[in-house]
């Protein structure tokens, strides 16, 4: 098969793209290097001991999505493109829902054209906004709290449309918790441009003395140490979630799938474990809580396990020790 993976130079792409490669498939990547680099598809290259083929664009060119799909005889999409910052979101809402929002529109119209109807998207635990119940299924209701997670939601509901105007598709909605960690080899992760927002980034950029100390948002919620707790899932076995997902698109459906690990991890036992894998200390301080987040997200992944067959293997410590493998080989990410 040859996949067409938008976005495939990005963190959780280039995993995904050395797994398809590894399982023997042929992958096409189409991005448009807005966040992705060219240096992770010639470690991907190297790890794999294959080629791929690179389309530089943007997946709102409908034209050139099309050209790529012919020319390349693809037959199922994996999409990762998109931009992924809240709080840039809440800024550049605009531009948000014109990326990410407008450029599936194009995509799915070039796939429609193109006879192409089997597609992977990567959807995110922020379409449950607000938990009213934990561990989150699938059928928790959905909502939206900002700019990115509602682009994520439109999207949904556009598969969702699309797949009842045309039943013959083969649609799977992935909803990502916290995906951190890299591969093993250290030669692919997520390449850090500016400060990094997320949790685990940023410890490791303490950790490797970047930054003097971590910001603790909230010590006061009701956790069992009072700061935030969440669902963090390595990167390779979310990657290799994708593959379960495409395997078991042989029929048509649309059909949301949560990956997560089920486990829920403090801030503080994050800290704990990235100081243990990285013999390093990370000095923190708590802070007041930052705007918009909750106290508690974890998934219920057991759709994941009997429709997929697929369950995370890797726990805290694994996602500590290649993240900071990765971190220490690359400090200033790809260069
Ligand atoms: P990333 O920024 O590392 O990768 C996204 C890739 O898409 C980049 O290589 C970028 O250059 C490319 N891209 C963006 N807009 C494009 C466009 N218009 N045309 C072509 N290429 C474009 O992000 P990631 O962490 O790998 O996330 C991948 C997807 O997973 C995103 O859709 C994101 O919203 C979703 N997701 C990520 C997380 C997370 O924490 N990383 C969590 C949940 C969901
Ligand atoms: C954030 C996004 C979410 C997105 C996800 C992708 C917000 C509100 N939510 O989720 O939409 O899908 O990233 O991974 O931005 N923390 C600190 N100090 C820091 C950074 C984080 O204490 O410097 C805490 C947070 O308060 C939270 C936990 O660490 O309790 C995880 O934070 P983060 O990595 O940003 O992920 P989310 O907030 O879960």
């Amino acid at each position: 098969m040859t996949i067409l993976v938008t976005g495939g130079a990005g963190y959780i792409g280039s995993h995904t793209c050395l797994e398809l490669l590894q399982a023997g498939h042929q992958v096409l990547v189409f991005d448009n290097f807005s966040n992705g680099h060219p240096e992770a598809l010639k470690r991907i290259e190297q790890l794999a001991g294959r080629r791929l083929t690179l389309v530089r664009g943007d997946i709102r060119d409908q034209d050139a999505v099309e050209a790529a799909l012919r020319q390349h005889g693809c037959t199922a999409v994996v999409h990762f493109a998109g931009l992924k910052a809240v709080g840039e979101s809440v800024e550049q809402p605009l531009r948000y829902y014109d990326n990410n929002v407008v450029g599936t529109q194009r995509l799915l119209a070039a796939m429609h054209n193109c006879g192409v109807n089997t597609i992977v998207f990567s959807s995110s635990a922020t379409v449950y906004g607000d938990p009213q119940r934990l561990p989150l299924a699938e059928d928790h209701p959905l909502s939206a709290t900002n700019p990115y997670g509602r682009s994520k939601l439109f999207i949904e509901d556009m598969l969702r449309d699309l797949y009842r105007a045309n039943p013959d598709w083969r649609i799977a909605i992935l909803r990502y918790f916290n995906p951190v960690g890299a591969h093993a080899s250290g030669r692919i992760g997520e390449n850090p441009l500016g400060t990094p927002n997320n949790l685990m980034p940023f410890v490791a950029q303490v950790a490797i003395g970047r930054r003097d100390f971590l910001n603790v948002w909230g010590g006061d919620y009701a956790t069992a140490d009072g700061t935030g707790v969440r669902d963090y899932i390595h990167v390779v076995d979310l990657a290799l979630g994708h593959l379960k997902a495409l395997q078991r698109l042989d029929v048509p459906q649309c059909t949301e799938i949560n990956l997560g690990t089920g486990n829920g991890y403090s801030v503080l036992e994050v800290v704990k474990a990235f100081e243990v894998a990285s013999g390093r200390a990370v000095p923190y301080r708590v802070s007041p809580r930052r705007a918009g987040d909750v106290a508690a997200c974890y998934a219920d992944p057991s759709y994941a396990e009997r429709f997929l067959g697929w369950k995370a293997q890797r726990g805290l410590a694994d996602m500590c020790r290649d993240h900071w493998n990765w971190q220490e080989q690359n400090p200033e990410g790809y260069v």
